[in-house]
């Protein structure tokens, strides 16, 4: 599968990381892996940390596996994962954790609240001291939108799915506290997205 927004993303994702991995190893999680474009790229920029995809959806692990074999990328198989449930206890994660990093890209918005939540809430038990969560795409921040675009992209969203929509950082952060992250740092990013970082100390 080939998603044409991926090479949109991906580099100014990257520039975004670096920052806060330099110098880091371990394992990092991708929640909500797609077409496994990203992960690829990830693993390539980022070879200290071992990198693992996820999906709860058969078709996109069939995917992430085929560009994992097309470009030969330090890249894990793919695990099956549904953020929805209870995931941080599986054994596939406790083979991973503590983990250092968790990503999740275009996600929270494209499923109901309970995937935000429960990607928060597995956070705060598999990351590692200063390990880090990380969260692209849109978002509202004290409740207003960062574009009309964005605007126009959430109304689109709830039309389809009432459990869809942009989420609003101010919840995130207070979720996040509740499952012991610390709201770290929020970048700009091309096409009013953002990059938003939690830590758990
Ligand atoms: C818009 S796609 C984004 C894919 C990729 N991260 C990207 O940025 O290209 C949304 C993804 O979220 C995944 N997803 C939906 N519900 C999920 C859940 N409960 N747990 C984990 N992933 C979920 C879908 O299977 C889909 O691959």
């Amino acid at each position: 599968m080939y998603s044409a927004v991926f090479e949109k993303n991906a580099k100014p994702v990257i520039d975004g990381l670096s920052a806060f991995l330099a110098g880091r190893t371990g394992t990092a999680l991708e929640i909500g892996s797609g077409t496994g474009q990203h992960i690829i790229a990830f693993s390539q920029a980022f070879p200290a940390l071992t990198w693992t995809p996820s999906e709860p959806d058969l078709i996109h692990r069939a995917s992430i596996d085929a560009w994992r074999a097309h470009s030969n990328a330090p890249t894990s198989r793919s695990i099956s994962l549904d953020a929805a449930r209870d995931w941080a206890n599986s054994p596939e994660i406790l083979a991973i954790t503590p983990l250092t990093l968790i990503l999740s890209l275009n996600v929270i918005h494209i499923s109901p609240i309970g995937v935000l939540h429960g990607i928060l809430n597995g956070a705060g038990k598999t990351l590692g001291p200063d390990g880090f969560l990380g969260f692209y795409g849109p978002f509202t921040e004290n409740g207003a939108h960062t574009g009309d675009g964005n605007a126009m992209f959430d109304r689109r969203l709830r039309a389809d799915n009432p459990d869809w929509g942009v989420r609003d950082i101010d919840d995130l952060r207070e979720t996040g506290a509740g499952a012991g992250l610390v709201f770290h740092a929020l970048l700009p990013m091309p096409s009013n997205n953002r990059l938003l970082i939690l830590t758990k100390p």
